[in-house]
C-alpha cells in the first residue's frame, strides 16, 4: 500500500512526531489534515530538538509538506514557526511547504474567546487556549476567513465585519473589550503576501503527486479519544482526529489514507479535563509522569498518567481502521515490579468492554485489571526484538491480543534510530 496515515490511538501525546519523522524517510509527501497549533510534536535528531506545532513533521527531512484544508491556521504562528525552524537550519520554501488555500484561519478573536470561556467556565475543558474550538465554530458557521481571502481586500473587509458582528455580543457577555476590526484588517494585509506565498489548491497538488506514484504520509494530531464525535465529549478537541479525516481534511478520496498506523503509548496519559478510567493518582502515576517526562509540549502542563487501557485502544482500532500499531515509551515501564493492563470495565456492577457515549457512565467505569510481571532490565535504546527482556515481550504480545492489532513498530527512545521495525507500513 502506497500511503500511510499516522494517528494517535489514545488521548494524544503518544509520540507521533518521532514516528512521523522516522517514516517520512520512506515517504515523498507529508500532510497534516486536522487540528492546528494545539498539537505539539517533538523530534529529536542527533543533538537537535525540533518542536513543531503546525508544520508537518516532514519539513525537517526536507519532504514536500502540506497543511491541508482540515487544519485551522493561525497565520502569525505559522510565520513564527517557519522562522524558528528555519533558524535551526531547515530550509522552508514554497517548494517544500504548501498551505491549502481553502484552510480556515485562527484569529486573535478566537484565542480571546477560547481563553475567556475557559476562565469563566465552571466545568473547564482544559483547552490549550489557542483558539482552536472557536475557529472551527466559525468554519462550520460559514463565516470563517480562509487563506484565499487574504488575496482579496474587499472580501476580507466584508468578512471581518460579518465576523465581528457575530463575536461582539459574545465578547460583551464575557467582559472582553470591543475588537478593533480596522487593526485586524491592517495586520492581515501586512502578512498576506508572506502567507499567500505558500498557498495553493493543495488537493490538486496531492492528486498529481498520487497519480505520479508518490508515497503520502498523513500526520494526525491529538488522539482518537479527543475526536469531536468519537472521543470523551465534551472533553475533546474540535476536529475529527480519526484516520477517516485524512481524506476529507486533505481533499484526497477515501482510499487515500492507505495503511492506518495507530500510535499507542505503553501506558496511558491525558492532558486537560475529562474521564480517564485507569488514571493513577498514587506514586506509580507520579513515577510514570516523572520517568516519561509527561509535560505538555504546547502548554507545559503535567499530564495525568495511568495503566494501559486495552479496552480503550481496542475501540480506537475499530474507529480508525488501524492495521498495525507503533508502541512507544515501553522503557518508561522499566523497573516496575508489577504491571497492570485494563481489559474492560464494570459499570454499576455489570461488565462492559467499551467506553460508553454518556459522560456520566464514562465517569463511573471501574477498570478490570490483569496483572503481569515487570522487568528489571532496561529496554531503552533497544534496536532489535531480541534485545528485549522476556517479560517485556510478553507485555507487548498481550497488548496485541487484547487490542486486536499487531505491533508493527516499537519505539524505545526519543532518538530517531531507536526504533524496532516488525513490518513496514509502506509495504503492507
Ligand atoms: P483544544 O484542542 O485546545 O480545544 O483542547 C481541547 C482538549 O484537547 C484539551 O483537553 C487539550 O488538552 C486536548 N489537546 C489538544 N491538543 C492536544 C495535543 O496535541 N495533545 C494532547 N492533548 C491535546
Amino acid at each position: 500500500m502506497a500511503n500511510v496515515t499516522v494517528i494517535g490511538a489514545q488521548w494524544g501525546d503518544e509520540g507521533k512526531g518521532k514516528l512521523v519523522d522516522w517514516l517520512s524517510n520512506r515517504a515523498d509527501v507529508v500532510v497534516r489534515f486536522q487540528g492546528g497549533h494545539n498539537a505539539g510534536h517533538t523530534l529529536v535528531v542527533g543533538n537537535q530538538v525540533f518542536k513543531l506545532s503546525l508544520l508537518p513533521s516532514g519539513v525537517v527531512q526536507g519532504k514536500l509538506s502540506i497543511i491541508g484544508n482540515g487544519v485551522v491556521v493561525d497565520p502569525w504562528h505559522l510565520l513564527k514557526e517557519i522562522e524558528t525552524i528555519a533558524a535551526q537550519g531547515v530550509a522552508i520554501t514554497p517548494a517544500n511547504l504548501v498551505l491549502a488555500d481553502n484552510a480556515c484561519l485562527i484569529l486573535p478573536i478566537h484565542r480571546d474567546l477560547d481563553q475567556a470561556r475557559e476562565a469563566a467556565a465552571q466545568n473547564k475543558i482544559g483547552t490549550t487556549g489557542r483558539g482552536i474550538g472557536p475557529a472551527y465554530e466559525d468554519k462550520v458557521g460559514r463565516r470563517a476567513i480562509r487563506v484565499a481571502d487574504l488575496a482579496d481586500r474587499a472580501a476580507l473587509e466584508a468578512k471581518i465585519d460579518r465576523l465581528l458582528a457575530h463575536h461582539a455580543p459574545l465578547r460583551k457577555g464575557l467582559g472582553l473589550p470591543d475588537f478593533d476590526g480596522a487593526a485586524l484588517l491592517a495586520e492581515l494585509e501586512g502578512l498576506a503576501p508572506k502567507v499567500l506565498a505558500y498557498a495553493q489548491p493543495a488537493w490538486r497538488l496531492l492528486d498529481a503527486e498520487v497519480k505520479a506514484g508518490r508515497r503520502v504520509l498523513f500526520e494526525g494530531a491529538q488522539g482518537a479519544l479527543l475526536d469531536v464525535d468519537h472521543g470523551t465529549y465534551p472533553y475533546v478537541t474540535s476536529s475529527n482526529t480519526v484516520a477517516g479525516q485524512a481524506a476529507a481534511g486533505s481533499g484526497l478520496g477515501p482510499k487515500g489514507p492507505g495503511y492506518v498506523l495507530g500510535i499507542v503509548k505503553a501506558y496511558t496519559t491525558r492532558v486537560g479535563e475529562g474521564p480517564f478510567p485507569t488514571e493513577l493518582t498514587d506514586e506509580v502515576g507520579q513515577h510514570l509522569g516523572t520517568v516519561g517526562r509527561e509535560f505538555g509540549t504546547v502548554t507545559g502542563r503535567s499530564r495525568r498518567c495511568g495503566w494501559f487501557d486495552a479496552a480503550l485502544v481496542r475501540q480506537s482500532v475499530a474507529l480508525n481502521g488501524i492495521a498495525g500499531v507503533a508502541l512507544t515509551k515501553l522503557d518508561v515501564l522499566d523497573g516496575l515490579p508489577k504491571l497492570k493492563i485494563c481489559t474492560g470495565y464494570t459499570l454499576a456492577g455489570q461488565p462492559i468492554d467499551y467506553l460508553p457515549a454518556g459522560l456520566k457512565a464514562q465517569g463511573q467505569l471501574q477498570p478490570v485489571y490483569e496483572e503481569l510481571e515487570g522487568w528489571a532490565e532496561t529496554t531503552q535504546g533497544a534496536r532489535s526484538w531480541r534485545d528485549l527482556p522476556a517479560n517485556a515481550v510478553k507485555y507487548v504480545r498481550r497488548i496485541e491480543e487484547l487490542i486486536g492489532a499487531p505491533v508493527a513498530l516499537l519505539s524505545t527512545s526519543p532518538q530517531r534510530d531507536d526504533t524496532i521495525l516488525m513490518r513496514d507500513p509502506f509495504q503492507d
